[in-house]
């Protein structure tokens, strides 16, 4: 059984990742301080795999805090890295705290890899690191545009420590992750508000709020909504297990696309749910939002050739699983 390090293997897109690496045959380590999620979501692993799972409660940046991890874990096969903020008005208002955390929870996490011997790791990235591409659907040879916040700025140094470091690694360059293991169990437990469609959509089914406000309508689109490329968490958590079967046998540097491929405006978003759920959503046009890009989605066909992975589930899934997963929510 080949141990792996989940750095932030509490959170949202950690937690499901966790799940699937068991289900696949590896042991997740968790290294998690939880301070931007909750213990609700290990105990939903542990629900839904039926066991206890290995969790260090340990703050990433702390290089001998980490060290022990590594030391009392003994042979470790691989780490992948999700430990990071990700509020991306909060990285504007305080830029510094994403440099400190972002940049130095990988800093740490290579150096005790080095000093371990370990080779692999897959990195949490994320498609803002294209800003508005020139070409659609983007695809990973896009060149990186000025970062529109210091949350996205951390996504592109990241990468680049990755390319200077000797280790071997995947940057796994996320499009919209939404929706919820179909458990309920296990879901976006941070402390930041939303400020994300899908988790402001659900809100206002429960009645947090009384409606949400769509960002603009006059966009070069179809229906004037800016455009996005929404992946179902469970499909994202599952290609994290494929890029670490496939980092296991290959070595070098790497970058994939996860999306599904898929344009969504904003207002077929909400339409899809209301009619996934059976709800509607009150909703009003607003002023555009800054430093929105009109349109990006994903071009998959490097992920699906070199990984065998591409998205299952449909809007539709995604959708009645975040509306499950805002209703289990205490
Ligand atoms: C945002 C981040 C991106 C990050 C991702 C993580 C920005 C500019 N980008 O992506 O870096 O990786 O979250 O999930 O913040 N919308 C509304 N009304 C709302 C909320 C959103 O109309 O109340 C629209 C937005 O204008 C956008 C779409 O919904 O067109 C998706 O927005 P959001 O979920 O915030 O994601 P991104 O902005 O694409």
């Amino acid at each position: 059984m080949k141990k792996i390090i989940v750095t932030g293997g509490a959170g949202y897109i950690g937690s499901h990742t966790v799940v699937e690496l068991i289900e696949a045959g590896y042991t997740p380590i968790i290294v998690d301080n939880l301070c931007n999620t909750s213990i609700q979501n290990i105990k939903g692993i542990e629900k839904i795999i039926d066991k206890k799972i290995k969790w260090h409660n340990t703050d990433c940046t702390n290089k001998s805090a980490m060290d022990k991890v590594f030391a009392t874990e003994g042979k470790i096969e691989g780490a992948i890295h999700f430990a990071a903020y990700k509020a991306v008005e909060e990285s504007v208002q305080n830029p510094q705290k994403y440099y400190d955390n972002n940049l130095g929870s990988l800093k740490v996490l290579l150096q005790c890899m080095s000093d371990n011997s370990i080779k692999n790791i897959i990195f949490s990235s994320s498609c803002t690191v294209y800003g508005m591409p020139d070409v659609l659907p983007v695809d990973e040879s896009a060149l990186f545009k000025k970062a529109e916040s210091p949350y996205g700025e951390t996504k592109q140094i990241c990468e680049g420590m990755l390319k200077d470091d000797t280790c071997n690694s995947v940057a796994l360059r996320y499009f919209n992750p939404i929706g919820s293991h179909s458990s309920a169990l296990i879901g976006d437990c941070s402390a930041d508000k939303p400020s994300n469609l899908v988790p402001i959509i659900t809100e206002v089914a429960i009645g947090k709020r009384k409606k949400i406000t769509v960002f603009g309508d006059d966009y070069n689109t179809p229906d004037g909504t800016c455009i996005r490329d929404y992946i179902h968490v469970v499909d994202l958590a599952k290609s994290h297990v494929k890029a670490m079967n496939f980092l296991i046998k290959n070595s070098g540097k790497h970058a994939f696309n996860v999306g599904t491929g898929i344009g969504v405006s904003v207002l077929e978003a909400i339409k899809v749910f209301e009619e996934s759920n059976n709800i509607t959503i009150n909703y009003t046009i607003g002023p555009r939002r800054d430093g929105d890009i009109e349109q990006i989605y994903a071009n998959g066909s490097l992920v699906k050739s070199k990984l065998g992975w591409e998205a299952k589930e449909t809007l539709e899934q995604a959708m009645i699983s975040a509306w499950n997963w805002e209703k289990s929510k205490k």
